[in-house]
């Protein structure tokens, strides 16, 4: 399919350009939000010729960077390319390229780390700055100069909205026939003039299939047929099987104690290994017609589609392995029916995962003895990928679950530790914290009883004595709502530091 077919608006085919072309529309010193959400719908073809062009000017000593902000996290061939030519200067809200994860960690790109229900608004509110230029992929435009979403749909209906100039990328790669598939919704205002979202089920639609764009306001179109990046997971390995096995058993029980309804709450899954394994679970568990409401749909949430297990999922974004995405685009007919697209603000919104009573599962990186967590710096300082929406999910899920397996670095290092390094979710927001080791349910203890859960249960033998010894020692000394030996508790990190791999990813 060419780009005439997919370009239905007959006024946009004379801003037809290459992507040279349009990086040369793009100054030193723009604020640019681009397309992009986990590794999916990001521009493919822009941000190469934008590295290309920063090469040029800093060959010929002139400066050239852009503030880079997007949905959520691109791909090498985006934030890799840009960060690798040194012309990112500001990246919000959420990175995992290892490229641009380096220019943060020496301290080359300013990384603000924002809650991803909070970038839309925010920008409207004018907090952020203001927005000179949006590229976006779509899969087309209609005849009356709608645009038809990608795979990802993020912050896209903001950008375009708020921006001073829209370049498009249109590419051809993905089904035309996911048009239809998204729901836009355009009800959202700035307060004082609020109202409610009518988003009363997990796979309602209150919106539109397409996105709206001031024609006078495209500069440029620009071709691109290429995937999005592989989103390869492992294969799940024994802790992440017994993490899912605790999560299935403890729903079940919940189920069982009334505590759940038996046609279950929606389900939302964090990224990463042991989200994913934990979704794979679900498959064998003994829950049936499922319904998924998350911010990304992973190969999981389409395992669990395809075998009827879960009737409906909606997200922000579709982030698969290549071998997924191909089951996608070959199935089409079938997930388009069963698939809803949204902008993260409806996605990750709080208002709606609070009275959808969403079963909210993350990943961290480390969770204290008393219930805070770390999701996103390495050993205090080194930012990993940012805290993503899983903010948003466990302050106002129904149940939230915070996973990790017990020990990191080959078991050098314990994630469970007397004090967080950095603290994401305070210990107000976490319910249930599992590793491999087993779940810790913290629901209505105090403190100090918090800690003798979560050391009991979660913590790895090999550092449950030095744990233990530490929250006697503490409850020994000082004031006793949450003991701790400050000293002591702060200085944990420390003596990791030496073993040569702990340093800042
Ligand atoms: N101390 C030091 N390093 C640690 C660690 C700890 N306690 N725990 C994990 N790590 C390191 C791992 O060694 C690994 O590093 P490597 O890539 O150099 O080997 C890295 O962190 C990732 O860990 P991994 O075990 O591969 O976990 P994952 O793929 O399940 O990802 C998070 C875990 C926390 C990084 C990831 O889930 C994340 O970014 N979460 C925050 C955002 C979020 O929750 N989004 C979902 C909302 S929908």
């Amino acid at each position: 399919m060419s780009i005439a077919d997919r370009v239905r608006y007959p006024d946009f085919l004379s801003r037809i350009m290459t992507a040279e072309q349009a990086a040369e529309l793009i100054a030193h010193g723009t604020n640019v939000g681009m397309s992009g959400f986990t590794g999916a719908g990001y521009p493919k073809a822009l941000p190469q010729a934008i590295a290309a062009r920063a090469k040029a000017e800093h060959a010929a000593g002139k400066p050239y960077r852009i503030n880079l902000w997007t949905g959520a996290s691109t791909a090498a061939e985006c934030d890799g390319v840009m960060a690798e030519a040194h012309s990112i200067g500001q990246r919000l809200p959420f990175n995992t390229d290892p490229t641009a994860r380096k220019a943060v960690n020496a301290g080359e790109i300013d990384f603000i780390d924002m809650h991803l229900s909070h970038v839309a608004q925010h920008a409207w509110f004018g907090f952020l700055g203001h927005m000179h230029v949006a590229v976006v992929e779509v899969l087309g435009v209609t005849e009356d100069g709608r645009l038809i979403p990608s795979t990802a749909v993020g912050n896209n209906k903001t950008w375009l909205e708020i921006a001073d100039k829209v370049i498009l990328e249109v590419n051809t790669k993905p089904p035309a026939k996911m048009e239809g598939m998204h729901d836009i919704y355009y009800g959202t205002a700035i307060p004082p003039r609020r109202v409610p979202i009518s988003l009363t089920h997990a796979d309602n639609r209150i919106g539109e299939p397409y996105l709206r764009v001031d024609p006078s306001k495209v500069v440029a179109i620009v071709e691109t047929h290429k995937g999005d990046r592989d989103n390869v997971f492992a294969t799940p390995d024994e802790n992440s099987n017994k993490i899912a096995s605790y999560i299935i058993d403890f729903l079940a029980h919940e189920m069982k104690m009334g505590r759940l309804p038996r046609e279950m709450l929606p389900i939302q899954s964090g990224v990463g290994n042991v989200a994913n394994a934990v979704l794979a679970g679900l498959l064998t568990g003994p829950f049936e017609n499922l319904l998924g409401f998350t911010e990304v749909l992973q190969d999981g949430m389409l395992d669990l589609l395809r075998a009827g297990k879960m009737r409906r999922a909606s997200a922000t974004a579709i982030s698969l392995s290549g071998s997924a995405y191909k089951d996608f685009e070959d199935n089409i007919d079938f997930y388009r029916s069963r698939i809803i697209l949204r902008p993260q603000e409806i996605s990750n919104h709080p208002e709606l995962v609070r009275r959808l009573g969403i079963i909210a599962m993350n990943s961290m990186i480390e969770a204290d003895i008393y219930g805070n967590i770390n999701s996103t710096h390495v050993m205090g300082t080194g930012m990993m990928n940012g805290i993503g929406g899983s903010g948003d999910f466990a302050r106002n899920g129904y149940l939230s679950f915070f996973v990790t397996p017990s020990v990191a670095k080959n078991g050098k290092i314990s994630c469970i530790v007397p004090m967080c390094s950095h603290v994401d979710h305070t210990e107000h927001d976490t319910q249930i914290i599992v590793t491999e080791q087993g779940l810790a349910d913290l629901r209505g203890l105090s403190p100090k009883q918090r800690a003798q859960v979560i050391i009991d249960r979660c913590a790895h033998p090999d550092y449950r004595d030095q744990l233990q010894d530490y929250f006697d020692r503490a409850r020994q000394q000082g004031a006793q709502h949450t003991p701790h030996i400050l000293r002591e508790a702060l200085s944990w990190h420390e003596r990791f530091m030496d073993t040569g791999d702990m340093r800042a990813p």
